[in-house]
């Protein structure tokens, strides 16, 4: 398998000097192919902000290793590697830094000194990937949140990221933007062979996910494909998360009688198997 990012018993704090400190991150392991799609889910204060801070560098772990491609992240070579790596906050509104949707974009490879016909070039091509080159001139403020997202997202994609990540940036848009943004994702996935790994709290979302790295109180609690994840049932609700709404409405059809070959996470499972095994007969 083509490893890109792995944690290795990693562990953090944000406060290792207090005698009882606590652990955001505990001893967290798991690694990441090129190309997957991961979901990041858990409650509040899980520790799911805190890790993706650690994959980008933002934050170095106290204790094991974080990975990039097989090189261990340290502060030499940090902004090497943080270059490599995208990502976008939940809030479409605290992310802009330019007057206008190209200064926006074009805000990182100035910083990283990108040569200005290259950046001019490169702006184009992002807002293309993102199909926002229509608004090039707009202020930010007259977008829609999925629009603003979706410029963040230009931005993340135009320092040629290999790892998007997604801290909960679907979290603040209305049903059409997020999955406005989320139909970009997956698209810019399979274009440009894109890693993503996305925080959520929508489970619908992490529905979408090749695989799930469920966080319960910093420490990973369960790994597994969307089926082995919300096969754990009422403990997910016990820790906190919900149940895809095809998968309530199966339970509650189930205790009425109703009868269903499997548990269903999505509707049209769901509604398959009505058919199938109450109607078809
Ligand atoms: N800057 C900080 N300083 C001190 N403690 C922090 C800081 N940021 C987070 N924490 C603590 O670390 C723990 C993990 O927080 P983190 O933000 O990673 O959780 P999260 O899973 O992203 O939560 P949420 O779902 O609310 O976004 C929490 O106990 C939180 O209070
Ligand atoms: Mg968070």
């Amino acid at each position: 398998m083509n490893e890109i990012l792995s944690f290795n018993h990693v562990t953090f704090s944000y406060t290792p000097e207090e005698p009882d400190a606590r652990n955001a991150v505990e001893d967290v392991s798991f690694a990441i192919n090129k190309g997957e799609w991961i979901a990041i889910v858990g409650h509040n204060g899980s520790g799911k902000s805190t890790m993706a801070k650690l994959m980008s560098g933002l934050l170095l772990p106290q204790q094991g290793e974080v990975r990039i491609k097989h090189n261990i992240l340290t502060e030499e070579n940090l902004w090497e590697i943080r270059s490599q790596i995208g990502i976008v906050f939940q809030n479409p509104d605290n992310q802009f830094v330019g007057a206008t949707v190209q200064d926006d974009v074009a805000f990182s490879l100035e910083n990283n000194g990108v040569p200005h016909k290259e950046m001019v070039q490169r702006v184009q091509e992002a807002l293309q990937q993102v199909k926002m080159e229509a608004f090039i001139n707009h202020e930010p403020h007259h977008l829609s949140g999925g629009q603003k997202q979706r410029v963040a997202i230009a931005g993340a994609l135009a320092m040629h990221p290999q790892i998007l990540i997604l801290d909960e940036a679907t979290s603040m848009l209305d049903p059409q933007g997020r999955e406005e943004v989320l139909t970009l994702v997956e698209t810019l996935r399979k274009e440009i062979d894109l890693t993503v790994l996305a925080i959520t709290h929508d489970l619908e979302e992490a529905l979408l996910a090749d695989r799930i790295i469920f966080m319960n109180d910093g420490k990973k609690y369960e790994e597994g494909t969307p089926a082995e994840i919300f096969s754990l049932g009422d403990k997910l609700l016990q820790f906190g998360l919900d149940m895809p709404f095809a998968m309530k409405m199966t339970k509650l059809l189930q205790a009425q009688g109703v009868q269903l070959v499997g548990q269903h996470m999505t509707e049209e499972e769901l509604v398959n198997d009505l058919w199938t095994s109450n109607f078809n007969k």
